[in-house]
């Protein structure tokens, strides 16, 4: 796991690059994605592994595209349809047959770019942690170098299971060697191939026609389109990545926790410099595009998924789950699930509360310890404190619901309705067999089964009387007290008898 202090660093914004600052000229990307990728050792294919609530490759796409990529083709091929279908529909897609190699990866996009000029970024699809910024340095340094190709480097003391980028006595790049055909001594290089690079297109397809498979593995390698360039007197510039984390690649389960450990502390470097209190970062989890608004505290085990907003002056968690949810302004959230919500102002939930799809809580709403809601909307004010299921419900304003209140909204069929009006006392374990409705200011008593609409103002008591038996439990102890002794010979000692265990 890196350290938080040094994700700190790297999330500060970096020094503009030369050439930054001048406009791009349009540049397509493709990615590669087609692998079948067996050490992950997966059912799911690897670009689909999600990394703070994204397809790892949708990551990859998304710093394309805000780094003004203009087309994006994905290179599919193993699980096709899948990967397809994971990362939608906002990319071109072309399909590789057979795995033959990254080489031969490339070449199946280019009946999609053949007429494409300029600058085309190739990268793999493994590489989430890439920030669109660099991605636009190394278009940049492309277009204002008139490079052939561009290749982003990394360094690492040990480089093990990458290419290896070897240069000459002047040190200037003559080829990449893969890991399984390198020797000893181009092993020790600590200067390796991140698989991210800016060609220009027609210098890349003419390479491409010149690759052979010609090594270990058997396959076309896009790494040798650039010993082929440079024999050819092209010109090939290097420049090395800011950060090596943002060019880490994913090839095993171990990477791809460690690669989401790296993003989920970047997220909340930005939402502690944003002025969120972040109690725990090492345990707090937090999705990509969520917003988190000033002054709310973040406590130890809080999730925080896909499509959440949440307000100022909140406190969230410890133990929050929180998805798809937009929630105001000093709202407090202990030990719950939500779901699919809104949650307005001053809100209490929990502990222990389940919200799902489709609640909706007005202002000051308390909700509290195992309480469910689904599909229901409970306007300002109401309290539902304890043990309930209010679900295909409206609550008006003010409305107390007890302990033990339940909405029996399944009939076996279908769902129906309850309708509950604004200041209505729900006694305890009431039970509210929909579709009914309770109108504003009824009473409801405790323990009351409610079939037929209550009107406002009234009093609705739904349970048989109580019935009152005078000395009927000393009798009742009498009795079984005379059989005990006729069954058992030695009688219990009295110390015993009295424990309440009979
Ligand atoms: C590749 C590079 C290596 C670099 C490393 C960085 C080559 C030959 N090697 O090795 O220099 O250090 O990436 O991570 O390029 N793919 C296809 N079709 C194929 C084969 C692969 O689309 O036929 C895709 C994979 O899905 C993956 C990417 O290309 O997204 C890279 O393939 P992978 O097998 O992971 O290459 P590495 O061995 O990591
Ligand atoms: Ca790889």
């Amino acid at each position: 796991m890196s350290d938080l202090i040094g994700a700190s660093t790297a999330a500060q914004p970096r020094s503009a690059p030369v050439g930054e600052a001048a406009p791009l000229a349009p540049a397509a990307a493709i990615i590669l994605a087609a692998g079948k990728s067996t050490r992950m050792r997966s059912k799911l294919p690897k670009p689909l592994h999600p990394l703070c609530g994204l397809p790892m490759t949708a990551h990859v796409i998304r710093a394309c595209r805000d780094a003004g990529v203009e087309r994006v083709v994905v290179v599919i091929g193993h699980e096709a349809e899948k990967v397809r279908a994971g990362l939608g529909s906002d990319v071109e897609y072309a399909l590789q047959e057979q795995q033959r190699g990254t080489g031969d990866a490339v070449r199946a996009a280019q009946p999609l770019l053949a007429d494409w000029q300029g600058t085309i970024v190739v990268l793999a699809g493994d590489v989430p942690l890439l920030p669109a910024e660099t991605v636009r340095h190394l278009i940049a340094h492309q277009q204002a170098t008139c490079a052939q190709a561009t290749l982003l480097t990394a360094f690492l003391e040990d480089a093990t299971g990458y290419g290896r980028i070897v240069r000459d006595a002047a040190g200037r790049v003559t080829r990449i060697v893969e890991e399984k055909d390198a020797t000893p001594q181009e092993r020790a290089i600590q200067e390796w191939n991140p698989s991210i690079y800016a060609f220009d297109a027609s210098a890349l397809w003419s390479a491409l026609t010149a690759i052979e498979p010609n090594n270990v593995q058997g396959e076309f390698y896009l790494t040798d389109a650039i010993g082929v360039l440079v024999g050819r007197g092209a010109r090939v510039e290097a420049i090395p990545a800011a950060d090596v984390r943002d060019v880490l690649g994913v090839n095993t389960r171990v990477e791809l926790a460690a690669c989401a450990a790296v993003m989920r502390e970047r997220l909340l470097v930005k939402l502690m410099l944003s002025g969120v209190t972040v109690m725990d970062p090492r345990a707090t989890y937090v999705d990509v595009d969520v917003e988190v608004g000033q002054d709310t505290i973040l406590e130890p085990n809080t999730f925080l998924l896909r499509g959440t907003r949440i307000g100022q002056d909140c406190m969230i968690g410890p133990h929050a789950r929180i998805e798809a949810s937009t929630l105001g302004d000093g709202v407090k959230v202990l030990a719950s699930q939500i779901v699919e919500s809104v949650l307005e102002d001053g809100v209490r939930v929990g502990p222990y509360a389940n919200l799902r799809p489709g609640s909706h809580l007005g202002p000051r709403v308390k909700v509290g310890d195992f309480v469910e809601i689904k599909n229901a909307r409970l306007e300002a004010g109401v309290s539902a404190s304890h043990l309930a299921y209010i679900g295909d419900a409206e609550v008006g304003e003010g409305t107390n619901i007890g302990a033990g209140t339940i909405t029996c909204n399944y009939d076996g069929f279908q769902k129906h309705r309850t309708v509950i009006g604004k200041r209505v006392f729900v006694g305890s374990h009431s039970t509210l067999i929909a579709p009914v409705t309770v109108s504003d200011g009824a009473f409801i008593a405790a323990a009351s089964a409610i079939t037929e609409d209550v009107p406002g103002d009234a009093l609705a008591i739904a349970r048989s009387r109580q019935v009152v038996k005078l000395g009927w439990a000393a009798r009742y102890r009498q009795v079984h007290s005379q059989q005990a002794q006729v069954k058992t010979p030695t009688a219990p000692e009295p110390s015993e008898s009295h424990s309440g265990q009979e």
